[in-house]
């Protein structure tokens, strides 16, 4: 396939940002942008199957400081792509053992010619401090608890892609809200283009005040369900926690996890949505995970599209 800049036409003048930190402060306009960029990637590049050059000479370096299999892969994959080339950091391994601080790895990385650093980090805040040190643009891939800007835009974009609007959704996120930084990227991105959303979960994982950003709260899966067309099904984060939230594994999967008699209650069209990795039997049971409700794989193809038009969008109109 023959493709080039024209093909993708210029970044929209309404696009002026340099990083991509968060959902929180991205108007609806921006939103859209984005996924929009997102819509014509995957046409352009046959589902994000084919290379479209349009990033050549480019360099993008991955800083991976916490494991991921999903975000790390998609971004290079995305940027490579486009024609750039990519680095990939791993912290085992590196000079921080050493003794050399989080900002001088940065400095140095940045040193080598980059041109946008993509940055996953347990400290909420990293990305933003990053922006501030490097003079490269900076994509957030998770900051701790606090957002994981990509992962957000992916999950909106699937449930548009099947759904075909966000406007007047009742999109539920289900299960470890305190330490779910996809959560809070949902929450932003989906109430911004006029979903309805609510949390659920625990009592120990769902905190009151939840309302206090303009979400329902709730603690009852089976009470809300009939009213939900999405649900989003969040992970337990056992490697966040101090002390367990549940008593067992099973109590949590028997309140909580999606499965063949809760679909049977839910509206007939309802979209599963999972962010990755999933644990089978927790908070999903496998039939419904690999049935025609869930969108799992599909995000994972859009994430490819999304972070393919954040790295246009970012470094596609600037030299
Ligand atoms: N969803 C997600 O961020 O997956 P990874 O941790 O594998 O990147």
């Amino acid at each position: 396939m023959s493709t080039d800049v024209l093909d993708i036409g210029s970044v929209p003048a309404a696009w002026t940002r340099r990083h991509l930190l968060d959902v929180e402060s991205l108007s609806a306009e921006e939103i859209n942008i984005i996924l929009d960029s997102a819509v014509t990637f995957k046409e352009v590049t046959a589902n994000c199957a084919q290379k479209i050059p349009i990033l050549a000479g480019r360099t993008a370096a991955n800083l991976f400081f916490e494991p991921s299999t999903r975000t790390r892969t998609s971004f290079s994959l995305a940027a490579r792509r486009l024609g750039a080339d990519t680095i990939d950091f791993s912290s085992s391994g590196s000079s921080l053992s050493k003794g050399e601080t989080f900002i001088d790895t940065a400095k140095n990385i940045e040193a080598m010619g980059i041109d946008v650093v993509i940055v996953r980090h347990r400290t909420p805040g990293t990305a933003h401090l990053l922006a501030q040190k490097l003079n490269c643009s900076v994509i957030n891939a998770g900051d701790g608890p606090h957002e994981h800007p990509t992962q957000g835009l992916l999950d909106i974009l699937s449930i548009r892609e099947r759904l075909g609007h966000i406007k007047g959704l009742t999109v539920a996120l289900v299960g470890d809200i305190a330490h779910s930084r996809t959560a809070r990227s949902n929450i932003w991105g989906l109430k911004t283009l006029g979903a309805h959303v609510i949390v659920c979960g625990p009592s120990t994982l769902v905190s009151k005040r939840w309302e206090e950003l303009g979400v329902e709260v709730a603690y009852d899966l089976d009470a809300i369900l009939p009213r939900c067309d999405v649900l989003n099904l969040l992970r337990i984060q056992f490697e966040r926690q101090t002390t367990r939230p549940f008593p067992s594994v099973r109590e949590y999967a028997l309140l909580y996890a999606m499965n063949r008699e809760r679909l049977a209650r839910a509206k007939r069209d309802i979209l599963i949505l999972a962010p990755g990795p999933i644990n089978r039997g927790v908070e999903i049971t496998p039939d419904v995970a690999d049935g025609p409700h869930s969108a799992i794989l599909e995000q994972v193809t859009n994430g490819l599209a999304v972070r393919m038009a954040v790295l246009w969008l970012i470094l596609g109109g600037s030299s």
